[in-house]
């Protein structure tokens, strides 16, 4: 543990700001110069096996893992879906960056570029964001990626005074429906409640609008987001249904708009009709015009918000329901310990930072289970990646790609990275650790900012989900499941 820690901390924390001095330290130039070892394989077949690798033989974790094994490098060439070969022109040539050290590289930037590499070298038409291109496809570099950012973060920071609220009064409404489906069925499978109660809270808090105010986006909005989201990402998922069904008809397009015009319309009108407070900051504080504002607030709302916890969230209730070590008993007495007994007694940002354990259990959760796996970024310029053993000359324009659930388990930082531990951020060495913790697009210690292209909601995202697990524990004494049900809770006494 000591040696693991001392070589982490070796390792120079990274920034998410524009910042070049963590590399290379003396120690680090002493590291050989190696070619980046891997190919691209055969025009199209190259690509094709890669593809199928990726998706059918062995799956993302196998794919990176058995490559890494192969070049003995966590650096390396390969291709990553999606190969459209007949239908576009996008290019699947990557290099992976798969550990701690490498992947850090991505939140340089002055050595990187974000221009429409959300999930690689596709992006999808922007016909979804109704002809803009929005925030999270713009690099710094945009004077636009200035303004629709702040406008992100001042969203947050005005929504914060609902947000407790918001989310404790839809928390109510989710585990009510849990315990009638208990009552009834012996188990509830809480995923559509989950996703109702996500969509109302943030529709409330980010957006100003309280859904009820129209019933077909208070019974839909949430299916209508997530139709939305999935036309848009199909191509990059591997979804698991029968081979090569998957292939043929779900990976060799991308899949046109107007399959949602109808929801999206729907939902632009819910803004647009409803949201004027804030789409009158978006225009009057952030140069925005009135439908850049509307456009960016879906796609915040939508993918960004609706899309990170729908993900994330399964995980984590799933992780501790599913939980038999005691863990259920330790969160439980420090929840209540720091804010009292009885549901909502005491419980708030500032009681909910005091919990340390609940803390370092998001974390872990995000760890091993990091919401957005892949991460892309383009070389601005020609420059020298380091990885832990070697340095790699990357030329301008290429495209670098991470897996974060490898790189979270990367064996030079994290002491037994395989293992799920409740207790790892905590205290002064644990919280080092937060250096290396990379969910947000940069590091649980660094500040998302107009500079960078790290998660607004950084501190929300972790933030809100402990106030879930809080919330959880004043509820109930125990609760049994996994990240798709519920088979039992014990009300608190
Ligand atoms: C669990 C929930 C969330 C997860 C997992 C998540 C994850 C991420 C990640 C990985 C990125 C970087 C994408 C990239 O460029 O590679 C990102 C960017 C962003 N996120 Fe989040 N996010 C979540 C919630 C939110 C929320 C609630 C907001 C609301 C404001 C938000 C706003 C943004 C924005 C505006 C960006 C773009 C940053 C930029 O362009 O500089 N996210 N998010």
């Amino acid at each position: 543990m000591l040696l693991r820690t001392m070589a982490a901390a070796s390792i120079p924390p990274p920034s998410s700001t524009t910042q070049t001095t963590q590399r290379p330290s003396p120690s680090l130039s002493q590291l050989p110069i190696r070619t980046i070892p891997g190919s691209y394989g055969l025009p199209l077949l190259g690509p094709l096996s890669d593809r199928l690798d990726y998706f059918w033989f062995q799956g993302p974790e196998k794919f990176f893992k058995t490559r890494v094994e192969k070049y003995k490098s966590t650096v390396f060439r390969t291709n990553i879906p999606p190969t459209f070969p007949f239908f576009s022109s996008v290019n699947p040539n990557i290099v992976a960056v798969l550990d701690v050290k490498s992947f850090s590289h991505l939140f340089d930037m002055e050595l990187v570029d974000k221009k429409d590499v959300l999930i690689g070298d596709f992006r999808p038409s922007l016909e979804f964001y109704g002809g803009v291109r929005v925030g999270v496809y713009l690099d710094t570099t945009d004077p636009k990626h200035g303004k629709t950012k702040s406008f992100s973060m001042e969203l947050l920071k005005r929504s914060s005074k609902v947000w407790l609220k918001e989310l404790l009064t839809n928390l109510d409404t989710l585990w009510e429906k849990v315990e009638s489906d208990i009552s009834k069925n012996d188990a509830s499978s809480y995923i559509i409640p989950l996703q109702r109660c996500i969509f109302n809270f943030l529709s409330a808090s980010l957006t100003g609008v309280n859904t009820s105010v129209s019933s077909d986006i208070a019974e839909n909005g949430w299916k209508m987001f997530n139709r939305w989201l999935a036309i848009q990402i199909i191509p990059t998922a591997k979804i698991g249904i029968f081979q090569p069904f998957e292939e043929i008809f779900l990976h060799s397009w991308a899949y046109p708009f107007f399959l949602v015009a109808g929801d999206y319309k729907k939902l632009y009108n819910f803004i647009n009709d409803n949201a004027g407070e804030v789409l009158r900051l978006g225009e009057d504080e952030f140069g925005l015009t009135r439908d850049e504002t509307i456009h960016n607030l879906l796609f915040i709302l939508g993918f960004n918000a609706y899309g990170g916890f729908s993900v994330f969230l399964p995980s984590l209730i799933g992780r501790i329901a599913g939980d038999e070590s005691g863990l259920q008993e330790r969160l439980r007495s420090e929840v209540r310990k720091v804010c009292g007994s009885g549901s909502g007694s005491g419980l708030n940002f500032k009681t909910v930072n005091e919990m340390e354990l609940v803390k370092s259990v998001v974390y872990e959760t995000l760890r091993l289970s990091p919401p957005v796996p892949l991460q892309f970024a383009r070389a601005r310029k020609d420059f020298k990646i380091t990885s832990h053993d070697a340095v790699f000359e990357v030329k301008k324009g290429e495209l670098l790609c991470g897996y974060q659930p490898m790189v979270m388990r990367d064996a030079n930082v994290f002491d037994d990275p395989e293992e799920f531990k409740p207790d790892r951020y905590i205290g002064q060495t644990g919280s080092k650790l937060l250096n290396y913790l990379f969910w947000s697009n940069g590091p649980q210690t660094g500040t998302p900012s107009t500079a960078n292209k790290q998660c607004a909601a950084k501190d929300m995202v972790t933030l809100t989900a402990c106030l879930i697990i809080a919330d959880l524990f004043l509820r109930y004494d125990s609760v049994t499941g996994d990240s798709g049900s519920i088979k039992a809770v014990v009300k608190a006494k």
